[in-house]
């Protein structure tokens, strides 16, 4: 039995991932053509929607990554966040994508939007692979959408508990959740 049955349970599994990580590829293309496109993964939950989404573009698109880190009240984001790891190169005049895990209460995608802006980039769109709409507590654009999930705590692809579960190819559940 692999490790994780016991305590995660698969909401999306890696095939319908990638069925879908394909189709916003697509879209994505036909929108930046001729464009200098930058997508920023925001580590470390991103970075497997990332690179899968990055292979899914069809054009010749630059790598950035970006590490945030917010303060928690529980389980909570209390929308006070810290940048961990910065962008190594200057964003003015590019067109940025930024490639983000899961949009929950909204509030880091808020912050990067206002901290990106503030570099004067040509333009920013947001693709987020989940989003937790029952949890929004500010409303941010989002561009390119992989699934809308009810409001349950998500792991795997990517999403953590107390940094475990990170590397399943799934989406999924905590059980005891
Ligand atoms: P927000 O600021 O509340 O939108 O939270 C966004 C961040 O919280 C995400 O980038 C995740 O790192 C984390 N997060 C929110 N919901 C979940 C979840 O269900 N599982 C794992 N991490 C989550
Ligand atoms: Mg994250």
């Amino acid at each position: 039995m692999p490790y994780f049955e016991r305590d995660v349970e698969v909401l999306i599994d890696s095939a319908t991932l990638q069925a879908r990580i394909v189709e916003l590829g697509k879209e994505i293309t036909r929108d930046y053509q001729g464009k200098d496109l930058t997508v920023v993964g925001i580590m470390k939950g991103s970075i497997f929607f990332m690179t899968d989404l990055a292979k899914a573009i069809d054009l010749p698109i630059t790598l950035e990554l970006m590490g945030v880190s917010s303060y928690h009240g529980g389980t909570e984001t209390t929308g006070e966040v810290r940048i961990s790891f910065d962008l190594t190169k200057p964003m003015h005049g590019k067109h940025i994508l930024i490639a983000e895990d899961i949009i929950d209460t909204g509030l880091t995608m808020k912050f990067l939007l206002e901290n990106l802006a503030a570099r004067h980039p040509a333009s920013i769109k947001v693709a987020t692979l989940l989003e937790k709409p029952a949890r929004a507590k500010t409303k941010v654009p989002i561009d390119y959408k992989g699934f809308v999930i009810e409001d349950k705590f998500v792991v795997g692809y990517g999403l953590d508990y107390g940094e475990k579960y990170r590397n399943l190819p799934f989406i999924g559940v905590m059980r005891s959740e």
